[in-house]
């Protein structure tokens, strides 16, 4: 079995995985959310702490598997680099510990593989990845190249529900928690926000102006109620997925995608994923995504995409493996 590590932001998270059989023998998480709550945003020296507490409870965990490790698999790119070091180091340990090959996986190609967690993998496709620190259309071809076709000049699409939870005191991080007071909302035509580059002919995407309309916005409300809240978390969640569908649907036009993915945390959101399941059937296109479980960051999807790569031969020497906490994304 590969073990696989994942620590390039606030989760702490350790998998084991079946080479043949893609069984998920082990995998557990520790989320260092309420830590960083405190302060409504990740803390970076406080998340290379809390790694360097976790990742070695985690490992202690998987001991009597030791002799079945294949393979040890780490997320190296892109991330916080404090945090992705932590990981790093650790999987270097165990790699030469265990007299076993050291597979690097980029953290986003591990999104990616999060729709084929327990199938194969199969490409051509279309993918939206949707995070705390991306926002990307991608396109795939059947040997794996990937090609951005758009993403964001600013914050990223996760960021700004994370953004708007803070602006609205709603703790960290915002994204399910915005998601939830949405659907709360009792005047859904009470606040209008504008849709961000909204018949601009540029395939890009921004939020820091939905950002700031939200923020004018809270600040005309004395004492700030909790239906005023759903209110603006309604508007706000239905700008912010009718941008990402408003240049979603220019793409689709080109491209005529047979498959479409949707990944990354951000993806858990329903009112997105029922938007995307429409225009997918308007096209025709077979809609994937990553069970609501593994769409934020873990380490299984990091150990399915090492599964290729091991299956390759596809290896890195212990000293030659480097942290990238700002990498190109070009094959999956
Ligand atoms: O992929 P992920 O776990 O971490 C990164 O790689 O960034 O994504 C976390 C992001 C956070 O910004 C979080 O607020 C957002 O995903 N998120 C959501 C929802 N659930 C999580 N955003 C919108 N709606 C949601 N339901
Ligand atoms: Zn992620």
């Amino acid at each position: 079995m590969i073990l696989a590590i994942e620590s390039s932001c606030d989760d702490s998270s350790l998998a084991l995985l079946k080479i043949n059989t893609l069984e998920l023998v082990y995998h557990k998480k520790i989320s260092q959310e309420s830590e960083h709550n405190l302060f409504g945003g990740v803390v970076p020296e406080l998340a290379a702490r809390l790694h360097t507490k976790a990742l070695p409870n985690l490992v202690d965990e998987v001991k009597e598997y030791f002799n079945d490790i294949k393979a040890v698999a780490v997320t190296n790119e892109p991330g916080l680099s404090v945090s992705l070091i932590g990981g790093v180091s650790m999987a270097k340990t165990l790699s030469m510990g265990l007299k076993v090959p050291l597979i690097p996986v980029n953290h986003l190609v591990g999104h990616i593989y999060s729709l084929f967690l327990d199938s194969k993998a199969r490409f051509p496709m279309g993918v939206l990845l949707v995070s705390g620190g991306h926002t990307m259309v991608l396109e795939i071809d059947e040997d794996k190249n990937i090609e951005i076709l758009a993403s964001t000049s600013d914050d990223s699409f996760g960021e700004s529900f994370d953004k708007v939870a803070k602006m609205l005191g709603l703790g960290y991080p915002g994204g399910s928690i915005v998601a939830d007071y949405a659907t709360k909302s009792t005047n859904k035509n009470r606040f209008k926000f504008p849709i961000p580059l909204l018949g601009d002919k540029r395939l890009e995407y921004s939020f820091s102006g939905l950002k700031n309309a939200v923020r004018l916005a809270i600040q005309k409300i004395d004492n700030i109620s909790e239906s005023d809240i759903s209110d603006i978390c309604f508007a706000f969640e239905n700008a912010a997925c009718l941008h990402i569908m408003d240049k979603l649907k220019r793409i689709f036009d080109e491209k005529k995608f047979k498959v479409f993915g949707v990944v990354g945390g951000a993806s858990a959101n329903l009112n997105l994923r029922s938007r995307l399941n429409e225009l997918c059937q308007r096209h025709n296109a077979e809609l994937l995504m990553a069970p609501l479980e593994f769409c934020s960051d873990n380490a299984f999807m990091i150990a399915r995409a090492a599964r290729e790569k091991y299956l390759q031969g596809n290896f890195i020497d212990y000293n030659e493996i480097q942290i990238n906490p700002r990498s190109v994304l070009n094959k999956a």
